[in-house]
């Protein structure tokens, strides 16, 4: 099945199917997002936003005077995120159909966010790599996404996990090991750390001038 297809499958369904496949830990990985920044006032994008499951997590950091830019290539995900948005009112909110790969909005955001979504694209470390190599110095990037973990007492059932996982939600999990290294080699102040059990590797970095 092509990737498209399978979330315009997922569409209704994701927001349920997420806490399932993540064993509850969906709902951990956007305040995930957000911890220990200090994101008043700024413009942030979310790559591969889904159905905007992150959206609170986002506009409550970034406040009244903050805005969020939510991009995904996928029209039936979005019209989700779309009605999210109209149900809740939110006016600093927009909503871009855009293939991650093409970077439209990321040189005009202070702060780049990703979660569980670079882990789809085609050729995902490559696509990191031109993503990372295009921002603006200054630009803070955290991505939160299951990779393969090197370490950790439970790395071998992680791993297993989030392999079976990766052929139903489509990503491409035996590519994923050189994100660490991509953030190392391009991004300065990088921070690495562990959510939910171990489950989702979070990558933080700022782009250096
Ligand atoms: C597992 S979902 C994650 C959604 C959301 N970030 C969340 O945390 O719930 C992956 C999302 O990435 C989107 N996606 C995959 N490849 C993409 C691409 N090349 N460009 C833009 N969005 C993409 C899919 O349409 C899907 O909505």
């Amino acid at each position: 099945m092509k990737f498209a297809e399978r979330y315009d499958i997922a569409a209704p369904i994701y927001d349920t199917t997420a806490w399932f496949l993540s064993l509850g830990g969906i709902g951990k990985l956007h305040p995930g997002l957000v911890e220990g920044l200090d994101l008043t006032g700024k413009k942030v994008a979310d790559l591969g936003c889904g159905t905007g499951l992150a959206f609170p997590a986002l506009l409550e950091a970034v406040g009244p005077t903050g805005h969020v830019i939510g991009l995904d290539n996928n029209a039936a995900i979005l019209a989700k995120a779309e009605k999210r948005v109209a149900e809740n009112k939110w006016t600093n909110v927009t909503l871009v159909t855009e293939d991650i790969a093409k970077l439209p909005v990321n040189r005009d955001v202070d702060v780049v966010f990703s979660c569980i979504a670079m882990s789809c694209v085609p050729h995902p470390a490559q696509e990191l790599s031109e993503l990372l190599a295009n921002l603006e110095p200054g630009t803070l990037v955290r991505i939160i996404d299951a990779l393969p973990r090197t370490t950790g007492p439970a790395r071998q059932a992680i791993n297993g996990y989030n392999f079976v996982k990766s052929g139903i939600v489509g990503s491409h999990f035996r590519e994923l090991r050189p994100f660490e290294q991509v953030f190392r080699d391009q991004l300065s102040d990088v921070v690495v750390d562990y959510l939910h059990g171990g489950m989702y590797t979070r990558l933080t970095g700022v782009k250096g001038a």
